[in-house]
């Protein structure tokens, strides 16, 4: 295997050779951590958000599904918190006029950020910030410029993470509207609708998947974190008595989630927020870590939100937002766990947990070890050669299955060849039409990563694929 810091740079340069991520606009000299998903990523993604919206929706009764504007009134962002407090502590560097996140400085500590009112995480995460943040002189002292090595900052200042536009022709003041920065405030400020729609009681939840935008100071490692990313988030309504047990229970299931995905167990694992790292929602929340190249970093965030959301939409909307539990004569505010997952940064995740090198020489290989579920193309159809009729069956074959399983078809090149092509796509099941085939009507299934072949009637194809897809 390559070193941890080789392996970003290989899986960069895989995932564009092979269509599953391009930098975007490339033509143009790209745009600062903006990407597209080609043929193979676009799968991918689409299975990832498969699988969570299957179980998270699908497989439950209490639970329901949403699909909300990425546009708001912008009150909502005022409600939430996000127009006062979503803000990063940014330097600029006197002497080059860099601009960094302080926290993200080399030998930055955390004691070296101090200042007046409650502290709470910055937006990006990783620190606490008072409400108006100062370098100490330790921290003038020992930080250091990463460009120009000059420790001749400027003061803190907040900066704060949305997207602006104007809707409508004027670009005034009355006019603003920002892109969203997450997807739950569009569930909340539809509780009483779907509540009312669906004939839900609580306990149940409200999930969807969407385009979230945050205007990072430092995007960085690929897809891990950039401005523009999806969401998969799912709010769970509870009574304020029951909200730990939920909250223990959310936990479970989400860790679950990724051990189902087939990720590497000893690469994930737990984080508890210390009471000054929480975000100004949380009464308690983990993150889901997983060990990337570049060190462990969160997942997914899995929050108890109390009841701040709903009533802070109370207050700014003059909504009455409740909950009027008709079996216990009881009228409630309810809180909310709330599990709340990156989609791209998860498909980051399954492309390094999938990444391997194997062999040497001619023997070698790369391979991405994904779950067959997961896979973007589950069975590549090759024949052997292409005379004696084998491409004509393998063609008619590959007509067959496409509309069952994402297959494809390949008839170009050596067989080893196209074996190295579909390893490095992921795909579980390679089949090929040799002479045999022509004589018995079997065909020789390769498994992706025993590289083991067996010969399979051809009759049966589609049931041995189907157990194992
Ligand atoms: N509603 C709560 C919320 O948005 P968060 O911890 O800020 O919480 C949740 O974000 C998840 O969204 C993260 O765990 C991560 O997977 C994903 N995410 C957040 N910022 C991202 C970014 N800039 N690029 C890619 N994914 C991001």
């Amino acid at each position: 295997m390559p070193t941890t810091t080789d392996v970003m740079d290989r899986l960069v340069s895989l995932a564009k050779r092979r269509g599953f991520v391009y930098p975007s606009s490339e033509i143009y000299g790209g745009i600062g951590s903006s990407y597209d998903y080609g043929p193979l990523g676009t799968e991918l993604k689409r299975n990832v958000k498969e699988a969570w919206w299957q179980a998270m929706v699908r497989e439950r009764e209490d639970v329901e599904g949403l699909d909300s504007a990425i546009l708001m009134n912008p009150k909502v962002w005022e409600a939430s918190g996000h127009v006062a407090g979503f803000t990063d502590p940014l330097v600029d560097c006197k002497t080059c006029k860099a601009r960094f996140r302080v926290d993200q400085l080399p030998g930055f500590d955390p004691s070296f950020l101090v200042g007046a009112g409650p502290a709470h995480e910055a937006a990006g995460g990783g620190v606490p910030v008072p409400e108006e943040p100062r370098l100490t002189e330790e921290g003038r002292a020992r930080l250091q410029c990463p460009r120009c090595g000059s420790r001749n900052f400027s003061d803190v200042r907040k900066f704060n993470l949305m997207f602006k536009t104007y809707m409508g022709p004027v670009e005034d003041q009355a006019s603003v509207v920002y892109l969203r920065p997450e997807t739950a405030q569009g569930i909340y400020v539809n509780f009483l609708n779907v509540l009312n729609s669906s004939r839900q009681k609580i306990p149940f939840g409200i999930a969807q998947i969407g385009k979230a935008f945050r205007n990072e100071i430092t995007p960085g490692n690929f897809i891990f974190r950039t401005r523009e990313f999806e969401q998969m988030e799912m709010q769970y309504f509870v009574h304020p008595s029951e909200a730990d047990r939920w909250f223990e229970y959310w936990l479970e299931q989400r860790q679950r989630f990724y051990r189902d995905l087939g990720l590497r167990q000893d690469r994930l694992r737990l984080h508890r927020h210390a009471p000054d790292e929480l975000a100004h929602y949380a009464r308690a929340a983990y993150d889901l870590q997983y060990e990337f190249p570049f060190g462990w970093q969160e997942l997914e965030g899995i929050h108890n939100r109390g009841d701040f959301d709903l009533s802070r939409h109370e207050e700014f909307s003059g909504k009455k937002l409740s909950y009027f539990d008709e079996a216990a004569k009881e009228r409630f505010l309810p809180y909310i766990i709330e599990t709340s997952a990156g989609c791209d940064r998860t498909v980051l995740t399954l492309l390094v947990d999938a990444y391997d090198e194997e062999g040497e020489g001619k023997d070698a290989r790369v391979v991405l070890r994904f779950s067959p579920r997961l896979a973007p193309i589950k069975v590549a159809i090759l024949p052997l050669v292409n005379r004696d009729n084998m491409d004509g069956i393998a063609r008619g074959l590959f007509e067959s299955l496409k509309g069952k399983f994402a297959a494809f078809y390949d008839d170009g090149g050596s067989i080893g060849r196209r074996y190295r092509r579909q390893d490095e796509a992921g795909t579980p099941f390679c089949v090929t039409v040799d002479s045999q085939t022509l004589q018995d009507e079997t065909l020789t299934v390769r498994e992706r990563d025993s590289m083991a072949q067996e010969r399979v009637a051809m009759a049966q194809l589609e049931t041995y694929l189907k157990e194992r897809v």
